[in-house]
């Protein structure tokens, strides 16, 4: 039984500024919620009992939201790094405040990840297989951005190559990984360590066992405006990849105190804030509209985020456009 687990919420989120000046990535809003609601729900729905939140810029905002968990049916704790200590340091120092035995395993996830994937498969096979980590993979197109992660016929993992420009395998880490106790245990504590860069070629190179996980579910990294764009509209279109997800209306989800013109048309996965104005016969598609946004008249909006407060000028058309933060 896997009970236990971490989730790596502490990385800055550079590529999504200006979003993430004052909300860590993790906490934006996909479909209504946090990222980490989303992930919370998912680790509890597969049994997980105990949580760590390993987090370090802006990491006083998790708490305020999830307090001790209780209200999301888990336990959470939080493991504050006053400098970040990268992906395997988090691991290692949010692990020691779970009592882990040498055989318990934990399951780990960053932060910025969104998958339909089989947690419960993943979980199975790691236990099954008896491995040392149990890595969660996913076959994309372009593996340059991510962790190719080349696995032989029966899934054993051949090496580790964190963003190389020419990639061996399409199977990339997906975010999710197994880690039994005895794994965690060779990362260095209170060091900054890359649990992508240090920590897998190290434990291959000694002969530790690593499986891959691979499942071609819905999988998104929400790293860029578009992904995160893109990861928002795709949950409300398919609630049934995050039971987190609710309020979902003709699909779309809309606040509270709204003025929308009943000739005005929204669709295709929108949210539209508390407060938000749009007037007469605007489109609005795959879009997030933040809180007190007003759309002027006759605009077009698709695929796009528009902040707080922003006021946009009658008859704009923004297709993929970000618009403040
Ligand atoms: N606590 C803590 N401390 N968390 C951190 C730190 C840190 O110092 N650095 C990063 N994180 C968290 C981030 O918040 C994020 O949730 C997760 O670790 C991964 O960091 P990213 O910055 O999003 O990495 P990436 O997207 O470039 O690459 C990672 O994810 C890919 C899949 O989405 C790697 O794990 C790749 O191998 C993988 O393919
Ligand atoms: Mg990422």
């Amino acid at each position: 039984m896997v009970t236990k687990g971490i989730l790596l919420v502490g990385g800055k989120g550079t590529r999504l500024a200006p979003l993430t000046n004052n909300t860590p990535k993790p906490m934006l809003r996909v479909a209504g919620k946090p990222v980490t609601e989303h992930q919370i729900i998912k680790a509890r729905n597969s049994g997980i009992t105990e949580l760590v939140l390993a987090t370090s810029y802006l990491a006083e905002v998790f708490e305020p939201y999830f307090g001790d968990g209780s209200e999301f049916g888990i336990s959470i704790t939080y493991a504050v790094e006053e400098t970040p200590l990268g992906t395997g340091g988090a691991i290692a120092n949010a692990a020691s405040q779970l009592k882990l035995r040498d055989d318990d395993s934990v399951v780990i996830f960053n932060g910025d990840v969104l998958s339909g994937h089989n947690l419960d498969d993943q979980i199975s096979l790691h236990e099954k297989s008896n491995s040392d980590v149990t890595l969660y993979l996913t076959k994309v197109q372009d593996p340059r951005a991510y962790g190719c992660v080349p696995i032989d016929q029966q899934g054993r993992v051949q090496s580790f190559l964190e963003k190389m420009e020419n990639p061996i395998a399409d199977t990339i880490n997906a975010g999710c990984y197994i880690f039994r106790n005895r794994a965690i245990s060779q990362i260095p504590i209170g060091q900054v360590v890359s649990v992508e860069r240090d920590t897998f070629p190290k434990l291959l190179s000694e002969g530790f066992n690593l499986f891959g996980y691979l499942d071609n579910n819905y999988w998104i990294d929400m790293g860029t405006p578009h992904s995160f764009i893109k990861a928002s509209k795709d949950l409300i279109l398919n609630p049934e990849l995050s039971t987190a997800t609710s309020g979902v209306v003709n699909d779309s989800l809309i606040g509270s105190n709204t003025k929308i013109h009943p000739t005005a048309q929204i669709g295709e996965g929108s949210t539209i804030g508390d407060g938000v104005q749009i007037q007469e016969n605007c489109i609005i598609y795959g879009s997030m509209i933040s809180s007190q946004a007003t759309i002027g008249a006759g605009s077009e909006v698709r695929d796009s985020y528009i902040a707080a407060g922003k006021e946009v000028p009658p008859n704009s058309k923004l297709i993929g456009q970000i618009i403040g933060g």
